[in-house]
């Protein structure tokens, strides 16, 4: 079945432990947490102090989504602050297998990301050594935005590469999900997607999470 990682992003801060909560109870696999610095992207969001704050809160893993210039200088702050996955973006990884190792060397899985306009080819290479590939279906920066499905495509081949090479990486999918949207993703293959005005702007998010996988069937 696929699996809800519900973004906090759209989420009220003001009681951002119950809403935490309230998403576990509603059958989240993963709580999605949206970094973002101003530099890599146009939104500064949260740093590792909210990830510290919220790790006693929930049982489920912090899929930690970053989306910030030199994450290498970050990445030891956010696993000690309780990431259990960390995705870095293509885009700011000049040395990407070296940030790669450096996640898993703090003992965080670790994932990569593509912006929409990022070819697939480009992390073709890295494949083996992530758990997780994230394939963005909108601009990062905000929530509530539209899916791009020329870049939901991207996710056909990953699913064939994952098969081809025989691995096991999780593919992920973030931006615009909705009941709308989802199943075009997990028809090309997604395991995970990220929702989050879809699971937060709703008052009951059991209803959303529920709603969400039953448009997937
Ligand atoms: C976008 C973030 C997303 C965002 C998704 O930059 O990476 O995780 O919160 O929000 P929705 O589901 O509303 O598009
Ligand atoms: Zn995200």
């Amino acid at each position: 079945m696929v699996k809800i990682a519900p973004s906090i992003l759209s989420a009220d801060f003001a009681k951002l432990g119950d809403e935490i909560r309230d998403v576990e109870a509603g059958g989240a696999a993963y709580i999605h947490v949206d970094v973002m610095d101003g530099h890599f992207v146009p939104n500064i969001t949260i740093g590792p102090l909210i990830v510290d704050a919220i790790r006693p809160v929930t049982q489920l893993p912090l899929d930690v989504h970053l989306m910030i210039e030199n994450p290498d200088q970050y990445i030891p702050a956010f696993a000690k602050a309780g990431a259990d996955i960390i995705t870095v973006h293509q885009e700011a990884c000049p040395h990407l297998h070296r940030t790669i190792q450096l996640i898993r060397d703090n003992g965080v899985k670790p994932g990569v990301v593509l912006n929409p306009a990022t070819p697939a080819e480009l992390v073709k290479g890295i494949l083996p050594d992530v758990d997780m590939v994230l394939v963005m279906t909108v601009n990062p920066g905000f929530g509530g935005q539209s899916f791009i499905h020329s870049a939901a495509e991207k996710i056909k081949q990953l699913a064939e590469w994952r098969k081809e090479m025989n691995l096991d990486f999780e593919i992920e999918v973030d931006g615009g999900v909705n009941t709308d949207t989802a199943k075009i993703c997990t028809d090309f293959g997604a395991d995970v997607l990220v929702a989050g005005s879809a699971v937060y702007n709703k008052e009951n998010r059991k209803e959303a999470i529920s709603s969400i996988i039953d448009a997937t069937k």
